[in-house]
């Protein structure tokens, strides 16, 4: 009777466990990966040990890693921290760099095009704190001179955070069609941009402790058709990430990656890439012999891929907060995967056979 009583207890204490993990992870809103895991290792020790002994031990214990957690999720105070945000002519890094001001930071929105109408429509709206700056992320002298202009503003408050969020999306088609103009575009923005942006702010988020922020994505971590020249960069950036976080933990610099999953933004809706498939040069393809063929099949898919663009999200709140989160939390998280089903696709990618994962994407994906 008293082990049948103890067994029914232990797995109650145990189950409560996994429920107070689970939760802790619900109310960040961001898959921390190290909780998911936890939560897997709890389920099966608990399996494992009904025991009471164990699994008081397990529950005390849960109870004092949760306590941790939480308190690494308490928000810094904004205190007009300065944040500089890379791409804020459209989509996320307009959003973010607005959604910023309001909250009181004090913005600089780095802009492709200072004359252009995101960059006015931010003059226009924002506080008179935030700065835009003209800076294209693949031109060094651009970026020397925001320096310039940020330092001569900030002074010794110093810049507390930097969003490297400036990317393309280049034409995707199948890797064999896409010119090598795009691979090596998307490499310049959206790799060495972020790169020598990083290189050349460093110096003032050493000196604040403060935070770096890439905006990578979801096809960075997981091989999507027809996305070899922008997942190839995004891959680039993320693994770039993973090295530099390490070295710059010695200076108590943070760093974090968001791998946002599809989002309506400018560059969809304006379908910059079908203005780009237009444009490009098929004579420059290797496959010139086939050059209609070629031409008409990336034509064919211009429809499959506005038909893509209906399931993306147009509410941009998940990537803003978790943005946010990286930049004020105590302890930010290393990844976020804003987006529904974002995380999934990274889990699927990396714990299942190819095979299965393979035939899930072609399945899934609407380019066939
Ligand atoms: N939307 C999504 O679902 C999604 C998913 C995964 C990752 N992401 C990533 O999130 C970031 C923002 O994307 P988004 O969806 O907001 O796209 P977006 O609307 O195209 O925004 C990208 C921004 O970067 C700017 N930009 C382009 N080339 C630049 C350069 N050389 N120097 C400086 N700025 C440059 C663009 O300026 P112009 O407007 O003047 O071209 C634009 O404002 C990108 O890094 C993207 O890869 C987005
Ligand atoms: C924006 O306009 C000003 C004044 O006409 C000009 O000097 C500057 O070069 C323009 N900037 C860009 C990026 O075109
Ligand atoms: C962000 O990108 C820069 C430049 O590629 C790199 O130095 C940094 O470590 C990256 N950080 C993260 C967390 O992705």
């Amino acid at each position: 009777m008293g082990g049948l009583f103890n067994e029914v207890f232990g797995a109650l204490l145990g189950q409560s466990a996994l429920l107070l993990v689970f939760f802790a992870t619900q109310e960040s809103r961001t898959g921390g990966r190290k909780v998911v895991c936890l939560v897997g290792l709890w389920g099966g020790a608990c399996l494992f040990s009904l025991s009471l002994f164990w699994s008081l031990i397990l529950f005390s214990l849960s109870c004092f890693l949760l306590c941790i957690y939480l308190s690494g999720q308490e928000l810094l105070p904004v205190d007009q921290k300065a944040v500089l945000i890379t791409g804020g002519d459209s989509g996320i890094g307009h959003a973010l760099s607005k959604y910023l001001d309001q909250l009181g930071f004090t913005v600089f929105a780095g802009v492709l095009n200072e004359n252009g109408s995101g960059a006015e429509e931010l003059r226009r709206t924002c506080s008179k704190r935030f700065s835009v700056l003209q800076m294209d992320v693949t031109d060094p002298q651009q970026i020397k001179d925001a320096y310039s202009k940020v330092v001569q503003k900030v002074q010794n408050r110093g810049l507390w955070a930097v969003v490297n969020n400036a990317g393309i999306l280049g034409l995707p088609t199948d890797g064999e069609l896409i010119p090598m103009i795009h691979y090596k575009r998307c490499m310049d923005v959206n790799f060495f941009g972020a790169v020598e942006v990083t290189k050349a702010f460093l110096p003032l988020l050493r000196k604040s402790k403060g935070r770096l922020v890439n905006i990578s994505s979801m096809a960075g971590g997981v091989p999507f058709l027809k996305m070899a020249a922008y997942g190839s960069s995004k891959a680039a950036l993320t693994m770039f990430s993973a090295v530099m976080r390490q070295e710059l933990s010695k200076w108590e610099v943070k760093v974090s990656n968001i791998q946002p999953g599809g989002f309506q933004t400018s560059r969809y809706l304006s379908l910059r890439a079908l203005q780009c498939w237009r444009k490009t040069s098929w004579t420059t393809s290797p496959l010139t012999c086939r050059r209609s063929t070629a031409g008409d099949y990336i034509l064919a898919q211009k429809n499959v891929f506005s038909k893509v663009l209906t399931y993306a999200s147009s509410d941009l709140s998940p990537v803003l907060l978790d943005i946010q989160h990286a930049i004020s939390a105590k302890r930010p998280f290393t990844f976020y995967t804003p987006g529904s089903g974002a995380y999934l696709w990274f889990c699927l990618f990396s714990f299942s056979p190819t095979g299965i994962f393979d035939y899930f994407n072609k399945k899934i994906s609407y380019f066939k």
